[in-house]
């Protein structure tokens, strides 16, 4: 029986894939957790609140609710860690140390934990960007998920600790604002066009970079974490790809569909985080290891997130379609 914990529930991603595991295995089987109390989206369930820095409290939950399955999501992402970079540091490596030291003291324990597009650097191939190529990250956030790459992989070879990893693109989803991260323009956008403001973004217009939707991104996860453990050859991270935009490519597709929406662009450091990372992902990989499919494209992934952000908001803007 699958007893799942998440760690960083009131997370972006955290309540989206609480909601999609507790759809998949029932409600009861999904232990939500986070540093902060619980909030919409994971208070029809179980929920514990927990700091992932703190190895005793982890192992404490697990035994507690006999969970075999960790999705450990919480983190500090780019933007943000490049305002602190020593707590991001801590943070994100303290953190995947200790879900990886319980496995590895529980062999019956599986982990997820999600690597980045962030992991890429300067010297890295731009288009089509594959599994193997130099890296060479110059954010905290880049640097401490290509470590935990290695360490992943590590814990797998010497101690046999089943866990699985995505390099995720930037994840555009409406139900919960990201926080800190370079690709969040192309969330911030929505709101702000649906609440009849001009956007002001914070990355150059022509800026590509690997992007998915939350509902591609949910299946992902649920998907390699359930493949067969032979199907799994890769345990660093595998790259994964959806679509890549750039904001005026953005910006033109809800145009299309939201006629008032209106744009301007002021760069700002972000942009230069941005630079470093790849216009788009082969994925490969994934794709023949576990099967691998991704179902939203840009028109698709627009006209979803403007229907559904428009209820949530309780505006009644005319969209077209
Ligand atoms: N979405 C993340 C960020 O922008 C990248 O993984 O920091």
């Amino acid at each position: 029986m699958t007893k799942c914990l998440v760690i960083g529930a009131c997370g972006q991603l955290g309540i989206e894939l609480t909601a999609g595991l507790r759809a998949k295995y029932g409600h009861t089987q999904v232990i939500a957790s986070d540093i902060h109390p619980a909030k919409e989206g994971t208070q029809n369930g179980p929920f514990e609140v927990l700091d992932a820095m703190d190895f005793g409290a982890i192992k404490r939950v697990v035994e507690k609710h006999e969970v075999n399955v960790i999705y450990h999501l919480a983190a500090i992402l780019s933007a943000k860690g490049e305002a602190n970079p020593i707590m991001a540091w801590d943070l994100n490596m303290t953190s995947l140390l200790n879900v990886l030291n319980l496995a590895k003291d529980n062999n019956d324990i599986q982990i997820f934990w999600p690597s980045s597009i962030a992991v890429f650097g300067s010297l890295t191939p731009k288009d089509a960007t594959p599994q193997n190529c130099v890296m060479n990250p110059n954010t905290v956030y880049g640097i401490s998920k290509l470590a935990g790459e290695r360490w992943c992989e590590y814990y797998n070879e010497k101690y046999g600790v089943d866990v699985r990893s995505v390099r995720y693109p930037g994840l555009i989803g409406y139900k919960t604002l990201p926080g800190g991260g370079t690709t969040d323009y192309a969330v911030d956008i929505f709101y702000k066009v649906l609440q009849g403001e001009t956007y002001e973004c914070f990355l150059e217009k022509d800026c590509y970079l690997p992007m998915m939707y939350m509902d591609d991104a949910v299946k992902a996860t649920i998907d390699i974490m359930e493949a067969d453990k032979t199907s799994i050859k890769i345990r660093s991270s595998y790259n994964l790809a959806a679509i890549s935009f750039s904001p005026t490519e953005l910006y033109n597709e809800i145009k299309k569909q939201l006629s008032e929406a209106e744009i301007s662009y002021n760069p700002d450091f972000r942009q230069a985080i941005a630079d470093s990372w790849p216009n788009s992902i082969a994925d490969d990989e994934a794709r023949k290891d576990w099967g691998w499919e991704h179902s939203f494209d840009l028109p698709k992934m627009v006209s979803e997130i403007i229907q559904g952000l428009s209820k949530q908001l309780g505006n009644n803007l005319s969209y077209n379609k």
